[in-house]
């Protein structure tokens, strides 16, 4: 945390968690980097529940790296996951592509969007793809908008780079861990100055693993003007269909 505001709220005392739809999420057990099992997955809903939340989009990643995560194969994992885990969170399968090689391949084969419009994407850390541009151009071709995970998270992505992507109208999704430096010191300085230009549209946990979100949301403390800032973000999510 680098803040050096003291007079800032706990973040779980805000209420901004209370009711919330989460956009990006990798809870679904066993098909990436996410869960590893169905009781870390169960403890992590229990806590999910606790802190307010009512609804989630679990986005397992879709890359060269995870070739099982096909439709077919996540969708029976969602229901597999469903059977074991009831709660009273809603969940939804939807899911994170990145842009690789692979990606057009995937883009063609009926994508999981985040509703009938919309496409979670992202993008090496440290590079783009050649194509990164007409790959996203692919996307809308398909009808759907694309929405960049946590475009804070990109060391390479230039003032001009998000100029572009916001021209065209593509979502950013902000990772609430970011606000408390859990990726560093440039995402948070990036999310901080994203936050207070309005530039995000979402806001998601991106929660591969309970045990670091629930430390970095603990310590995780906002002033008024963020908690007015973040609450459009947490209000565009439930508009997502
Ligand atoms: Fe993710």
């Amino acid at each position: 945390m680098f803040s050096i505001f003291s007079s800032k709220k706990k973040f779980l005392s805000t209420g901004l968690l209370d009711g919330m739809t989460d956009v990006h999420c990798h809870l679904l057990p066993g098909v990436d980097d996410g869960m590893p099992s169905i009781e870390k997955a169960k403890e992590a809903i229990k806590w999910l529940e606790q802190v307010g939340v009512k609804e989630i989009w679990l986005t397992p990643h879709n890359m060269e790296e995870c070739p099982k995560n096909n439709r077919k194969y996540l969708q029976e994992q969602f229901e597999l996951f469903l059977k074991e885990c009831p709660s009273g969170i809603s969940f939804h399968l939807a899911g994170e592509y990145m842009l690789d090689m692979s990606f057009y391949d995937r883009l063609n084969e009926n994508p999981c969007t985040l509703g009938n419009s919309f496409l979670l994407v992202e993008t090496s850390y440290m590079s783009a793809p050649a194509d990164f541009w007409n790959m996203l151009y692919k996307v809308t071709l398909s009808g759907y908008t694309p929405i960049i995970a946590h475009p804070e998270r990109y060391m390479y992505m230039e003032e001009q780079d998000y100029r572009q992507l916001k021209q065209k109208g593509y979502l950013f999704q902000l990772n609430i861990m970011s606000l408390c430096g859990v990726y560093g010191r440039l995402p948070y300085e990036k999310a901080m100055r994203f936050l207070k230009e309005g530039t995000y549209d979402l806001i998601g946990s991106d929660l591969h693993r309970l045990g670091i979100y629930r430390q970095a949301l603990e310590r995780l403390k906002v002033s008024t003007k963020e908690i007015a800032l973040l609450k459009p973000l947490f209000e565009n999510n439930k508009s997502l269909k």
